[in-house]
């Protein structure tokens, strides 16, 4: 069944994560964004210097030995005798070592180094005859490589073949990027934190402007102001502008409410006067047609006198607020009914339901609805009216079973002036007031009006007033 409450809802009702958080995660993605930049390019920096380092010092070697044991020696068999002495004198960083393939086929390997033949290719580096570098692979990880052929007298005598194992270096690259993620982590934990911090305190204004507009909104009060006390910044402008836009909607309501209740007063009295001299010539001239022109001098009159009712109800009418007994009420709408036209019409009140209100503009409402629904169900229409109390609230509901409400119509039936096309079609006389002043009566008495309908099967207004 579809239902309208008087006070339509205007709010955005899905939640979506607050903007504070959204901008320290913006925060946070880009703070990390950057870390992770800058901790690559420190890694790639630092990996070619340790590549660069590992490789001077294996030149470095090379150097020694070239400008040693290479230069002395005349003949093959010197060969052996001044690697020794080389080996002996030039101990070699740690993770590296130095291998001399002799032409009768030995090999001197350093002291500290490892064996040669765990190493890749250990046959391809004993026959290399040019300076070249390798990337070998070990059993302990990649292994860097340099060999230089010994040279004399026009012919190779041997190769020198200088390694050095990757694994200090891949060390401390490990314990580099560990430092950097830890440093990273915490960095972009704490920039997260810090960021939702100012973020949270930057909003602030907004959050108090937010409510204070809520609190406008839901007490319909445009003389309230935000009245934001803080810097001129961009939301203190904002807070600005909201107020004096306040002021000149306020001023502009004023106006039209008082333009309303001028217009209406001021209609009054001449409509009074031509309905009087009216009466007086339809005696003398042409009773029927002038029947005809009092009828819609009649409804001009109601129409100014709901017109004026409404402008004071705009501007704060107080209503009267005592106990008022709902059947008594309800009996009442029904003897009413009953004079406009044969309806079935019943009265199911629960008893003692008293609710704080002003008993003739009670009535005045529930007639309104009694009218409504009369006109709006057929001849063996039936129309029920009820009260009861629910946690302390007096309720009235007015049944009917007549044509209904479709659910596009539902949503204005409260606007002025707004009648459904059925009723501008068949039912010309209505002025589409009656539900307007209804629900600004009920409000007045700080009452909900609300309908449910399901259209060719049943129509219920609620008053929902406060029990006394
Ligand atoms: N009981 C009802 N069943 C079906 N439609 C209804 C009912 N009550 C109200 N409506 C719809 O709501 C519209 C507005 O009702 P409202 O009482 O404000 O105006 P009206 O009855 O047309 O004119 P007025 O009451 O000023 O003479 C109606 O035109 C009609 O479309
Ligand atoms: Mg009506």
């Amino acid at each position: 069944m579809a239902t309208a409450v008087s006070r339509l809802p205007t709010m955005r009702l899905a939640r979506a994560p607050s903007l504070s958080l959204r901008l320290a995660g913006v925060f946070g993605l880009l703070a990390a964004a950057s870390v992770l930049f800058v901790a690559g390019v420190a890694v790639v920096i630092a990996r070619s210097h340790l590549d660069r380092t590992l490789d001077r010092q294996l030149i470095s070697s090379a150097a020694s030995f070239q400008a040693g044991p290479a230069t002395r020696v005349r003949q093959p068999a010197q060969l052996a005798v001044e690697t020794r002495h080389w080996l002996a004198e030039h101990p070699l960083p740690e993770g590296q070592m130095a291998a001399i393939g002799l032409p009768d086929g030995r090999l001197l390997t350093s002291a500290a180094g490892g064996d040669l033949y765990e190493v890749g290719e250990p046959r391809a580096l004993l026959s290399a005859t040019h300076v070249r570098w390798w990337n070998l692979q070990g059993s302990e990880g990649g292994v860097r490589g340099l060999t230089v052929p010994i040279l004399a007298h026009g012919g190779r005598l041997g190769t020198l073949i200088l390694l050095a194992y990757e694994r200090p270096q891949q060390r401390t690259l490990h314990a580099l990027v560990s430092g950097i993620a830890i440093a990273s982590a915490v960095g972009i934990l704490l920039s997260l934190l810090l960021g939702f911090a100012v973020v949270r305190r930057s909003l602030r204004p907004l959050r108090t402007m937010a409510a204070e507009v809520g609190a406008i909104e839901a007490a319909g009060d445009l003389s309230r102001r935000l009245s934001l006390h803080g810097p001129p910044d961009e939301v203190g402008r904002l807070a600005d502008s909201f107020d004096s836009m306040l002021e000149r909607l306020e001023e502009a309501f004023h106006k039209q409410r008082r333009f309303l209740a001028e217009a209406s007063h001021e209609l009054r009295t001449p409509l009074t006067v031509v309905r009087g001299q009216l009466e007086v010539l339809a005696d003398e001239l042409d009773g029927r047609r002038l029947t005809q022109v009092g009828d819609e001098l009649e409804r001009m009159s109601r129409i100014v006198d709901d017109l004026l009712l409404l402008a004071h109800l705009d501007e704060g009418m107080v209503l009267r607020r005592e106990p008022v007994e709902l059947e008594l009420v309800l009996r009442e709408a029904l003897l009413r009914g009953m004079l406009l036209a044969p309806r079935d019409i019943r009265v199911d009140a629960e008893p003692v339901v008293y609710a704080r209100a002003d008993a003739e503009r009670l009535l005045q409402v529930t007639s309104n609805l009694v009218t409504n629904a009369i006109k709006h169900t057929p001849e063996d229409g039936h129309i029920t009216l009820r009260s009861e109390r629910v946690d302390g609230a007096a309720l009235i509901h007015v049944d009917d079973d007549g044509c209904g409400i479709p659910p596009d119509e539902l949503p204005h039936v409260f606007e002025r002036f707004y009648r459904g096309t059925r009723e501008r079609a068949t039912l010309p006389d209505g002025s589409g007031l009656g539900l307007a002043i209804a629900h600004s009566l009920v409000a007045a008495m700080d009452g909900t009006l609300e309908v449910r309908s399901k259209p060719a099967l049943a129509t219920t207004f609620t008053v929902r007033l406060p029990a006394a």
